[in-house]
């Protein structure tokens, strides 16, 4: 069983956010996994770079979106992706001076964040996309 297990529950309806979250997930999955096999801080630092270099993106492409469709939450949703992403950015720190075991806090705080923010707020988001007839870009 994957350490973060991809289901039905996760998915908010909007094939492009669905594919952003599913990779996220698979990415979470590789940190968790790079940490138990015991792999070198050169590997897990790789990892931990990608899953912030995707998060980031990710959080543009459903900004985009909000934009697009004049979302009305826009502003409380963009700071809770700040959050994460300040929080992420503090964990990669410890990471780069020398505090490799924060590699497996940063698959926690993701997959523990992920799950409540996809369940609650992007599945808001998504059912307000439908709403706005916008259903794929
Ligand atoms: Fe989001």
């Amino acid at each position: 069983m994957d350490y973060f297990e991809w289901n039905d529950a996760l998915k908010v309806g909007n094939q492009l956010i669905d594919q952003d979250h599913f990779e996220l997930v698979t990415l979470v999955n590789e940190l968790h996994q790079a940490v138990q096999e015991g792999k070198s801080t050169d590997v897990l630092a790789k990892i931990l770079q990608a899953l912030l270099n995707y998060t980031q993106e990710h959080f543009q492409r459903e900004e985009l979106l909000m934009e697009h469709i004049a979302y009305a939450d826009i502003e409380a949703h963009k700071a809770m992706h700040q959050k994460l992403l300040d929080q992420v950015l503090v964990l990669q720190d410890a990471f780069e001076r020398g505090r490799s075991e924060v590699a497996s806090n940063t698959a926690e705080l993701l997959r523990y964040w992920l799950t409540h923010h996809i369940m609650r707020t992007d599945k808001k988001l998504s059912h307000a996309i439908r709403e706005a007839g916008l259903l794929e870009l």
